[in-house]
């Protein structure tokens, strides 16, 4: 008797942790991508193809940003020692200068970040669109963008584990953390590197929809899901 009602209290503990109600009040709909020259494939990919997943479900807008409103190239802005070109474009159709109105921001990170004027026009955008926002998400070393926005100050948040040492200098005031797969601190979710994205978006919605959704989306994409907490690189790149 006392040994299944220990077991009954076990069980209703681990459906309760993973039954997450749907946040009350109006859900965002309209969420933009804010690319520029050199960003990472997956880490707008990926989540791409969440929200993908989400708009079948959900009555959701996705719109891609660029700093000239047409297009925007993967090509990394310096080529790497093997000199390959790896390079692709997509349309945008939206630039920072005329935005179409945004709940959401999702910031991808990649090596376009390192160009400092580069990214000078997205990170304007950025800190000119926040307070408008209902959520922002960043990928990888997009974190950097956010902390170069101010808008990580005081906050938690996470990033590419083995650009590390490069992102957290932009955020002196950031409480960064290493030992996470990504970290939600008020309306500002980061995410540690490239695919950790896909995990922080099924986390976002999850948060915001709810645990079914967010189960569908999951289960459609055939994703294997990686909690918040659940993060083994940083420890390969000997940061705890
Ligand atoms: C959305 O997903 C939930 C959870 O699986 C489901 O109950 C609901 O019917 C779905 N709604 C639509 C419009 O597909
Ligand atoms: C790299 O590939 C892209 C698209 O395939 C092409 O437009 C571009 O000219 C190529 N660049 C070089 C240096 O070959």
């Amino acid at each position: 008797m006392r040994i299944s009602s220990v077991i009954t209290t076990f069980c209703a503990g681990l459906a309760a942790a993973t039954n997450v109600q749907p946040q009350p009040g109006p859900k965002p709909q309209n969420i933009g991508i804010a690319l520029f020259k050199g960003w990472q494939p997956l880490d707008v990919f990926g989540p791409l193809e969440a929200f993908w997943g989400l708009g079948t479900n959900q009555s959701i807008n996705v719109y891609l940003l660029s700093e000239d409103g047409v297009s925007s190239e993967i090509k990394p802005y310096t080529p790497f020692a093997t000199n390959s070109n790896t390079s692709a474009t997509v349309l945008t159709g939206y630039s920072y200068a005329n935005p179409p109105p945004l709940d959401v921001l999702l910031v991808p990170g990649g090596v376009g970040t390192r160009n400092d004027a580069g990214v000078a026009p997205v990170i304007d955008f950025v800190k000119n669109v926040y307070p408008s926002l209902q959520y922002i998400i960043s990928v990888c070393t997009g974190a950097s963008i956010l902390a170069r926005a101010g808008i990580l100050d005081g906050k938690r948040a996470t990033t590419n584990k083995r650009a590390w040492v490069w992102v957290t200098q932009f955020g002196q005031r950031v409480r960064w953390n290493p030992k996470a797969r990504y970290i939600r601190d008020r309306n500002v979710w980061t995410t540690s590197g490239v695919s950790a994205g896909v995990d922080g978006v099924l986390g976002w919605i999850e948060y915001v929809w709810g645990s079914a959704v967010a189960t569908g989306v999951e289960n459609g994409m055939e994703w294997n899901r990686v909690g918040a907490n659940d993060d083994k690189f940083g420890k390969l790149y000997g940061l705890w």
